[in-house]
C-alpha cells in the first residue's frame, strides 16, 4: 500500500524516540530495543527502548524523588492549573503531528485520530481546573476538640495502558494523577509506544517538574508486571484485557496498593421496533466498527427487537458493507486494519469459531487480504446468534458483531446481562419509559440511549462485574486520585 506523505516532526520523532525518565530522554539500562510496526503495511516503523525491571525501578525513584520533594504537590494549585492547560493547549497545537503518529503507530485512520487528539486536549483542559478544588472539611466532634481533614496525593502513581486508545488512554491516567498532586509512572503498550514518548516531552515543555511524568516503554510481563509488582508504586490504573488485570490485582498484593481496573467488554446495542430505524442503523455500525473494533465498550451483540430483525439487519449489512476500508493515513478511510499479526489471527479464529457454532456469516468474514500485508479484516456481522455461543460470550476486540433476535423488554435485558461482564450499552427506541426501564435494568457502568459511544472527561466511566471497578473521569477521580487525613487538635 502506497505510504501518504508523513510530516516532517513526524519523521523526525522516529528517528529515536526514547522514554521520558526524570526529565530526560533515556535508552534502556540494558541498551535493549524493540521494533514499533506498522499495521497498515506490516513494515517496522521504528524501534524503542526495551525497558525492563531495572528501567521500572529508576522510573519510580524519580517519581518517589519528585513526590517527596514536593515538585509537583508543593506548587500552587493555581500554577499547577496553568501548567495542565498548557499541555492541553501543547497538545491540540499539535494535532496534525500527534494524529499522524497515532496513526502509523496504531493503524486507526487519522481523521478519527485527530479526533481523538482534541479529545485529549479536552482532557488536560477539564482536569485543569481541578487543583484550586480540592477541599479538605471540618468536622465537628467533642468540644475542645478540633478536627479537620486534608485531603492529600496518593504518591507515585503507575499507569499500564493498551493500544486501542493510546493517547487518550494516556490522559486518563496522567491528567487526574497531576490534577491532584500525584507523581506517576506510564507503560504504554508496546505495540503502540509513540505518542505516549511524545506526551512525556509534552508534560516537560508545559512545565511539569522533571521526574513528575515518567514513561517507561516495554513489554507487559517484564516492564508492567515489575510496575504492578513494584513496592514503592501506591497506585496502579490499569486499562487492557480481564485476563492481565487479573494479574495486576495479583501482582498489587505485596504493598497492597491502590488499584482502579478498567478491563474488557462485551456490551450490548438493543434495537427496539420504535427507534428510529435510521439512527440506530448508522448508530450501531459505528458502535462496533469503530477503531475496528478495538474499543472496550463497543457494542458487539446487536440486539434486535423481532419485528423488526429482517429489516434492521439487512439496513446494517447494507451499510456495514459500504464502509470504506484502507490506507489510514487517507482522510477518506473509515475503517483501518486491527492492531497486529496476533490479533488479526485472534479475530479471524473468533470468525472460524462462529461459524463452527452454526452463526452465520452474512457480510465480510474475511482477512481483506487485497490491502497488501497490512492487518486488514472485513467488517464481519454474525446473524443468527445465541447468546451462549463463544462469539457472544467472549471480548473479540476486533470488527465482528453478533446479532441476537429478541422477543421483547423483558428478553432484552435477561439477554443484555447473561455476560460477564458489563462496561457498557446502548438502547434505541422512541419510548422514553422504555428508554429508561431498561436503562435501569442493564448492569453496566454506561448506558447510551439513541446515541452510541460517548465519552467525556467530566462524567465518569468504568465497568460493572468483570469489567472492573473504580470509576474513571468526572469528580469520581478525586476519590481514586488522592486520600484523606484526619488531624485532631485538642484545644485545652
Ligand atoms: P493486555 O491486557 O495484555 O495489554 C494491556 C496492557 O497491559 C499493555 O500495556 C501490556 O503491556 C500490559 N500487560 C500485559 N501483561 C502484563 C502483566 N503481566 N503485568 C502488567 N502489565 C501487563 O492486552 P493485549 O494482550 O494487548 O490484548 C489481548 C486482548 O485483550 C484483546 O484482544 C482484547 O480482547 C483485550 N483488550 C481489552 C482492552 C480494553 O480496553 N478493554 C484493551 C486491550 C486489549
Ligand atoms: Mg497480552
Amino acid at each position: 500500500m502506497p505510504q501518504a506523505e508523513l510530516l516532517p516532526e513526524v519523521t523526525k520523532f522516529i528517528e529515536s524516540p526514547k522514554m521520558v525518565i526524570g526529565g530526560k530522554s533515556v535508552d534502556a539500562v540494558s541498551r535493549d530495543m524493540f521494533d514499533v510496526i506498522d499495521p497498515a503495511t506490516g513494515r517496522v516503523l521504528c524501534e524503542v527502548p526495551r525497558g525492563g525491571v531495572a528501567d521500572i525501578d529508576v522510573a519510580v525513584g524519580a517519581a518517589r524523588q519528585a513526590h517527596e520533594e514536593r515538585r509537583w504537590a508543593g506548587l500552587r494549585p493555581g500554577k499547577r492549573t496553568e501548567v495542565l492547560y498548557k499541555l492541553g493547549e501543547l497538545v491540540k497545537r499539535n494535532i496534525s503531528e500527534l494524529a499522524q503518529l497515532e496513526s502509523i503507530d496504531s493503524g486507526k485512520p487519522v481523521s478519527i485520530a485527530s479526533g481523538e487528539m482534541w479529545a485529549v486536549g479536552e482532557v488536560f483542559r477539564y482536569y485543569s481546573g481541578w487543583p484550586t478544588k480540592v477541599f479538605g472539611e471540618t468536622t465537628p466532634t467533642d468540644d475542645n476538640m478540633f478536627v479537620y481533614s486534608l485531603r492529600e496525593p496518593i504518591g507515585v502513581c503507575g499507569g499500564i495502558i493498551p493500544w486501542n486508545f493510546p493517547m487518550i488512554m494516556a490522559a486518563w491516567k496522567v491528567a487526574p494523577a497531576l490534577a491532584f498532586g500525584n507523581t506517576i509512572v506510564l507503560k504504554p503498550a508496546e505495540q503502540t509506544p509513540l505518542t505516549a514518548i511524545r506526551l512525556g516531552e509534552l508534560c516537560l515543555e508545559a512545565g511539569v517538574p522533571e521526574g513528575v511524568v515518567n514513561v517507561v516503554t516495554g513489554f507487559g510481563q517484564e516492564a508492567g508486571q515489575a510496575l504492578a509488582q513494584h513496592p514503592d508504586v501506591d497506585k496502579i490504573a490499569f486499562t487492557g484485557s480481564t485476563e492481565v488485570g487479573r494479574k495486576v490485582l495479583h501482582a498489587s498484593e505485596g504493598n497492597l496498593k491502590r488499584v482502579t481496573l478498567e478491563l474488557g467488554g462485551k456490551s450490548p446495542n438493543i434495537v427496539f421496533s420504535d427507534a428510529n430505524m435510521k439512527r440506530a442503523t448508522r448508530g450501531s455500525m459505528h458502535g462496533v466498527f469503530l477503531n475496528s473494533g478495538q474499543v472496550c465498550t463497543a457494542g458487539t451483540r446487536i440486539l434486535v427487537e423481532k419485528s423488526v430483525h429482517d429489516d434492521f439487519v439487512s439496513a446494517l449489512l447494507d451499510a456495514t458493507a459500504s464502509m470504506k476500508l484502507g490506507n489510514p493515513l487517507e482522510e477518506e478511510t473509515q475503517m483501518g486494519p486491527v492492531i497486529s499479526q496476533e490479533q488479526m489471527e485472534r479475530v479471524t479464529g473468533y470468525i472460524e469459531i462462529g461459524r463452527s457454532e452454526g452463526a452465520e456469516v452474512a457480510v465480510g468474514g474475511e482477512r481483506a487480504s487485497e490491502l497488501g500485508d497490512g492487518y486488514f479484516v472485513q467488517p464481519t456481522v454474525f446473524t443468527g446468534v445465541r447468546n451462549d455461543m463463544r462469539i457472544a460470550q467472549e471480548e473479540i476486540f476486533g470488527p465482528v458483531a453478533a446479532v441476537i433476535e429478541v422477543a421483547d423488554v423483558d428478553e432484552a435485558i435477561a439477554v443484555a446481562n447473561d455476560t460477564i461482564y458489563g462496561l457498557a450499552a446502548a438502547v434505541w427506541t422512541s419510548d422514553v419509559s422504555k428508554a429508561h426501564k431498561v436503562a435501569r435494568g442493564i448492569k453496566a457502568g454506561t448506558v447510551w440511549v439513541n446515541t452510541a459511544g460517548n465519552v467525556d472527561p467530566s462524567v465518569s466511566f468504568g465497568g460493572y462485574k468483570q469489567s472492573g471497578f473504580g470509576r474513571e473521569l468526572g469528580r469520581h477521580s478525586l476519590e481514586t486520585y488522592t486520600q484523606t487525613k484526619s488531624v485532631w487538635v485538642n484545644l485545652r
